[in-house]
């Protein structure tokens, strides 16, 4: 098949870890026959830089001509200021609305080579094999802020709003991927104290009516925490509102050992889809051939499922990174005694290896 992808590096670590991906996907055309052009963007700092703009207008436009969308990482602590009048997140956020891509798939699988690598004991995360569905382009991340003066002193507000069609639709595609997989949904909110925790409540439990052959909990976003790193395997598709998603995610990637293991891929009603490490753009470690690119590799693989179809290659992208894994190369992030230690161009070079031997 032919396809066009969009690539968008980004900052710090970004350009390192999507030039591994795109190796990667270049070893899948060739194995399987396939055509990928690739058409490089900018966003983040290095379009504020270029352009005055985390965002233009020709990148929204070129990743919507496109096929699928394969990013880096944004931000640099150069826009770190909070009186920064544009931040590189922002044309992430933008990117995100501007393809409406609103359901982001955050799976959060454990290789059992990296057993000893998390912090948490083995015991607990052996049988770890679950999905975050983040809502994306609503919530708190998307509401109403700004900053004004009460009573003579400085305030800020965010709001968190959500339109019950909003709820709805992410939330089937949950109970849509819960079905292909152990068949348990749990909706995460705050319904104890938030209004629209209460509204989420309220529809994720009319939609889970249609699936009743679907296990279905809502559970407190605190708790669900707790449960977190605490039975971690009797998850199977969590669902839950943007921020309380962006903080799960963090945190149950220490489950899998390390930020640099997990993929993300956002969808929406229509292509293409956005792909991308769940991790930022660690600025330190930038230009240093560090950092693990495997969460961007396994980003590539999501991106051949879901926007291309191809779940063949996919899924040879994933067994190229286990085996890998299993001949005891790590990079720094995931080192153990004993194992190989590489750096980021050398990790891509043997997961490409691997999938162009077949
Ligand atoms: C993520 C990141 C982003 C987010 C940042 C970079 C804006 O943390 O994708 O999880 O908060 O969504
Ligand atoms: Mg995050």
């Amino acid at each position: 098949m032919k396809a066009k992808i969009v690539t968008l590096p980004g900052d710090g670590i970004g350009p390192e870890v999507v030039a591994e991906g795109i190796k990667v996907l270049q070893a899948v055309a060739e194995r399987y026959g396939h055509q990928f052009e690739f058409e490089e963007h900018l966003i983040g700092g290095v379009a504020i830089d270029a352009t005055g703009q985390a965002l233009t207008e020709e990148t929204l436009q070129a990743c919507k001509q496109a096929d699928a969308v394969f990013l880096g990482a944004v931000g640099d602590p150069k826009y770190d200021d909070p009186r920064a009048p544009v931040r590189p997140e922002q044309g992430l956020l933008a990117l995100r609305a501007g393809l409406e891509v609103f359901a982001n798939l955050r799976p959060v699988k454990l290789y059992p080579q990296l057993l000893h690598a998390s912090t948490i004991k083995p015991e607990v995360i052996k049988d770890v094999d679950l999905v975050v569905v983040r809502e994306l382009t609503g919530g708190l991340y998307f509401g109403e802020r700004g900053r004004k003066m009460v009573d003579g002193v400085e305030a800020a507000y965010d709001t968190m709003f959500y339109t019950a069609p909003e709820i709805e639709r992410v939330v089937r595609v949950a109970f849509e991927l819960a079905r292909k997989r152990r068949k348990k949904v749990t909706s995460v909110d705050k319904a104890n104290v938030l209004e629209s925790s209460r509204l989420w409540r309220e529809v994720a439990t009319q939609v889970a009516q249609d699936y009743p052959d679907v296990e279905f909990e809502s559970m407190y976003v605190d708790i669900a925490a707790m449960r977190l790193v605490r039975y971690p395997s009797v998850f199977d598709v969590i669902v839950t509102e943007n921020m309380f998603g962006d903080i799960l995610t963090d945190e149950a990637s220490m489950l899998a050992g390390s930020m640099g293991m997990l993929p993300s891929g956002a969808i929406g009603a229509h292509k293409p889809g956005l792909y991308e490490p769940i991790h930022g753009s660690a600025p330190k470690y930038a230009g240093k051939n560090v950092a693990n690119p495997i969460a961007t590799i396994l980003s590539a693989a999501m991106l051949l499922r879901y926007s291309l179809g191809l779940d063949q290659e996919a899924q040879a992208i994933e067994e190229a990174v286990q085996a890998v894994l299993e001949e005891g190369y790590r990079t720094q992030d995931i080192r153990e005694e004993g194992a190989i230690l590489v750096g980021t161009r050398e990790m891509g070079d043997l997961i490409a290896a691997k999938v162009a031997a077949g």
